[in-house]
């Protein structure tokens, strides 16, 4: 007898091997053919029952979203809808699920909509759609590991209590220990943080990307890829209260090197899941077409989902200057025409989502790096050009997604950083330890960050970042 996953079984050719699996019953019909899935596969495999030597009372035992224990044959199947089924010796209901209470929740089998879903995200596990979309996730996550690890980088983890603000955006949770009914006051009635657990005021991390910065100065190349916060309220298809970030940092590397890096990293990892998740992709590409009958032609992707992924692995980004870009967009129809919301006036305005997917989607029709923006748009770290108004910053936009990628080449020079820093109100001795790797050997040095739900969204071709990670926390809601 083999204990076997689902998966292992409907690639086996094993045929009249006595084979043990566990699953939950994924529908049962003609009170013989049951369907089971066990997570780890999107396909399920083919149970038959002895009916008529199994008792009434267990048949009826034999419901959606039950776990059962089941021995039996493997054999090859009649059926034209898969090669392999188990013949059933013996089997055990291990947990019962109500049929009456099952038809209130979404494991009752009809479609239900991803906004029905996501109010029972606990449960949404269960349904194919979000099984394929949590195992390219997870296989992801893998390949994520696997490139840098491949290529001699080191992981780091970054604190997520911390006290600095490492994109200067203010838009942080505080994090604090103390009674907020009757917090700590000074003399003057101010909060009094040197009360509090840390001593001062401390917030969830946006971005691991400093102290990444003093980590690459001694290990040279490290990724970190952990959880981030933003407190921004904005309630879009794109943006996550918490969310995971991969930011690599490299010693010696310069703006040219981090776009190479970025790229070559995106399309590992696209390449690995178009090699290492064929079922669960080929399913979400047809939950897509399906999707996209619903919508209006001129809405509809040209490509569909693989063609989308190879597209990415196969062809170069068009590496484009802020400058270039704000051209394009200047003389555009969509701006001529009045077509934009924030029409593009001139050099120096900071570029909206409308912006990034005209480039993308109907001007170059290809993923694009934009780079050498406006410093006055960008944060402070990033290195300020000869021109004295651009800084070596890229943004790696893609079709239906927008920015994927925010990175930079980092100012080394002590004095500019400082200059910086004073201009923007920024408190020198809040970054000490920053500063203190412009004085002690400093050297180019390059780095991006990565959002990994945005990179999950556009690999599954779901539309809201809210269905790629288990349980979103976005404005007003952190249930589960
Ligand atoms: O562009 P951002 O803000 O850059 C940084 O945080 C830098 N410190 C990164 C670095 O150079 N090490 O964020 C980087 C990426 C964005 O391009 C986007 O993909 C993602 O993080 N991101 C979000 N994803 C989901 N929800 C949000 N609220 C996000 N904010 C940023
Ligand atoms: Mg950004």
């Amino acid at each position: 007898m083999i204990k076997a996953k689902i998966a292992e079984l409907l690639n086996s050719d094993q045929f009249l091997q006595e084979v043990e699996v566990n699953g939950w019953v994924r529908s049962f019909r003609s009170n013989r053919f049951i369907a089971l899935n066990d997570g780890s596969t999107i396909n399920n495999i083919q149970c038959v029952i002895d009916f008529e030597n199994t008792p009434e009372d267990i048949l009826k035992r034999i419901t959606v979203g039950a776990a059962l224990n089941i021995k039996g044959t493997l054999k090859e199947s009649l059926g034209s809808q898969q090669s392999v089924e188990v013949e059933v010796t013996s089997f055990n209901i291990l947990g019962d699920a109500n049929p009456e209470e099952v038809k209130l929740t979404i494991l009752s089998p009809k479609r239900h909509s991803l906004e029905k879903l996501r109010e029972q995200a606990h449960l949404r596990i269960r349904t194919n759609t979000f099984g394929a979309i949590m195992r390219v996730r997870s296989k992801l996550s893998f390949a994520v590991h696997s490139y840098f690890q491949q290529n001699n980088f080191h992981y780091v983890n970054t604190p997520i209590i911390t006290g600095s603000d490492a994109e200067g955006a203010g838009e942080m949770f505080k994090v604090t220990g103390m009674d907020l009914n009757n917090p700590e006051r000074d003399e003057k009635g101010n909060i009094n943080y040197k009360e509090d657990f840390f001593g001062k005021e401390t917030n969830l991390t946006v971005s691991g990307q400093l102290e990444a910065e003093t980590y690459a100065m001694g290990l040279g190349q490290v990724y970190t890829f952990g959880p981030t916060f933003r407190a921004e309220n904005s309630n879009t298809s794109r943006h996550l209260a918490e969310f995971w970030m991969i930011e690599p940092e490299i010693a010696f590397c310069d703006l040219d090197g981090n776009m190479d890096l970025a790229e070559d990293f995106i399309k590992y990892v696209v390449s690995y899941v178009l090699e290492n998740c064929k079922d669960d992709l080929e399913f979400l590409e047809n939950r897509l077409k399906d999707d996209e009958k619903t919508k209006p032609a001129a809405e509809r992707s040209d490509l569909d989902l693989l063609a989308k992924l190879k597209f990415v692995t196969e062809n170069n980004f068009k590496r484009v200057s802020y400058t270039e870009a704000i051209d394009i967009l200047k003389n555009s129809k969509p701006n001529k025409k009045k077509k934009f919301q924030y029409p593009i006036e001139e050099w120096g305005q900071d570029l909206q989502s409308e912006h990034e997917r005209f480039l993308v989607e109907k001007h170059f029709k290809c993923p694009v790096i934009l780079f050498d923006y406006p410093a006055d748009i960008k944060a402070f770290y990033m290195r300020l050009n000869e021109d004295g108004k651009t800084v070596r910053a890229m943004d790696i936009l893609f079709p239906g997604i927008g920015e994927i990628v925010g990175g930079s080449q980092r100012e080394e020079r002590l004095d500019v950083l400082k200059e910086k820093m004073k201009a923007l109100d920024i408190d020198e001795k809040e970054l000490w330890w920053y500063l203190d790797t412009r004085k002690f050997g400093t050297c180019v040095h390059s780095g991006f960050g990565l959002g990994f739900e945005r990179l999950v969204l556009f690999v599954t071709g779901m539309t809201n970042i809210r269905d790629v990670i288990p349980f979103p926390r976005t404005p007003q809601n952190a249930e589960f």
